[in-house]
């Protein structure tokens, strides 16, 4: 089979403008990849997939949806793009910004993004800024930017973001063959959750592959959408969900709501928690964000709400766990150091 990015895949669901000039990386046709050893440790008899997002060209999701935005702002002829990110979408605008020839400016806030991230946006060749604030600080000055000059959004206020990332929904119903019956995810800035959702719905209109139930999770710290309120300093160890004023935020409550499910909020505990057990017992390594929807998964399961048995689920795990090595750095398991002799390393080995 010819290797397709999600446009030349699924661009004929996609709505998209004419004018649209394909930039892709061969991004998407991600895999579901079956966890039965973690299914069995949070509850018996469910079925449970992970949707690998981190295998996407930049390690993570936001691909799919940056393939369509620059490839729309390339055949409009846009000579520069321009996102506020908390990371991941500030490495695909660079890729795909290299990738068309445009130039790229990312804004991201100081100090709150993980070293992969910041490192791809420099290897792609972005002007990366760091604003002294959050990202909710930094959305608000690049959509002011480009009120002001010709220059293209690609955050995923940008309409064909979300159609790009439709792509994902369609994935896990072609995959299983309908759709499962919750799908659980981190919301963030809320774009992600508001895709799928039109995605599975779109889906079932035109095949009647059924509707999966959302849950979206949020971390304790920057879970506007559960308290209701926007968050002014918004902190979490998950820091590509760091974020205070989701700007799809009415979508992603009304998109939970209408799928019957919910959006809920965990500790950072429980976040790295999971991380560690998903890479420990199923050797899928995400970022602290991705670890979040199966987080959320877990605690609704203890608490009984959640009636897991019989049921299929799919947990999003949006990004790669190369992209935030410090995490791991910082843990209390660390390598220990030996001198070169046999001895010293039998000692060791007889003590596992
Ligand atoms: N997971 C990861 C790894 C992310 O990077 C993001 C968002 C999300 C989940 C949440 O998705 O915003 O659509 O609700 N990252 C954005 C960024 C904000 O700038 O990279 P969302």
């Amino acid at each position: 089979m010819v290797p397709k990015g999600v446009l030349s895949r699924y661009g004929h669901l996609l709505n998209l403008p004419s004018h649209t000039q394909p930039v892709t990386l061969l991004e998407g046709a991600t895999p579901l990849i079956p966890v039965p050893r973690l299914a069995r440790e949070l509850a018996e008899g469910m079925e449970l997939w992970v949707k690998y997002e981190g295998l996407n060209p930049t390690g993570s999701f936001k691909d799919r949806g940056m393939t369509a935005a620059i490839s729309e702002a390339l055949g409009r002829g846009a000579k520069t793009v321009i996102c506020a990110s908390t990371g991941n979408t500030a490495a695909s605008a660079a890729a795909y910004a290299a990738r068309a020839g445009m130039k790229c400016i990312v804004l991201i806030p100081q100090g709150k993004v993980a070293a992969g991230k910041l490192a791809g946006a420099l290897a792609y060749g972005a002007q990366v800024i760091q604003v002294e604030g959050s990202f909710d600080d930094a959305l608000h000055l690049v959509m002011e930017i480009t009120r002001k000059h010709p220059i293209a959004l690609v955050n995923s206020l940008n309409p064909y973001r979300i159609e790009g990332q439709k792509t994902a929904a369609f994935e896990i119903c072609d995959d299983l063959g309908s759709a499962p019956d919750w799908l659980c995810l981190p919301v963030g800035n809320a774009g992600n959750i508001t895709a799928y959702w039109a995605g599975f719905r779109q889906y079932h209109e035109l095949k009647h592959t059924g509707l999966p139930r959302l849950l979206g999770v949020q971390a304790a710290g920057a879970a506007p959408l559960v308290l209701g309120h926007p968050v002014d300093r918004p902190e979490t160890v998950a820091t590509a969900i760091r974020i205070g004023r989701p700007a799809r935020g009415e979508e992603a409550l009304q998109a939970a709501a209408e799928s019957g499910g919910r959006i809920i909020a965990v500790r950072d505990e429980e976040i790295l928690r999971m991380q560690r057990l998903l890479a420990q017992t199923e050797g899928i390594w995400v970022e602290p964000a991705s670890a979040a929807g199966l987080a959320g998964l877990a605690a609704e399961i203890a608490a009984g709400h959640l009636r897991a048995r019989g049921q299929r689920i799919v947990a999003v795990c949006t990004g790669h766990g190369l992209k935030d090595p410090d995490i791991i750095r910082g843990l209390p398991a660390q390598p220990i150091v030996l001198p070169p002799r046999l001895d010293s390393l039998e000692e060791v080995i007889l003590r596992l």
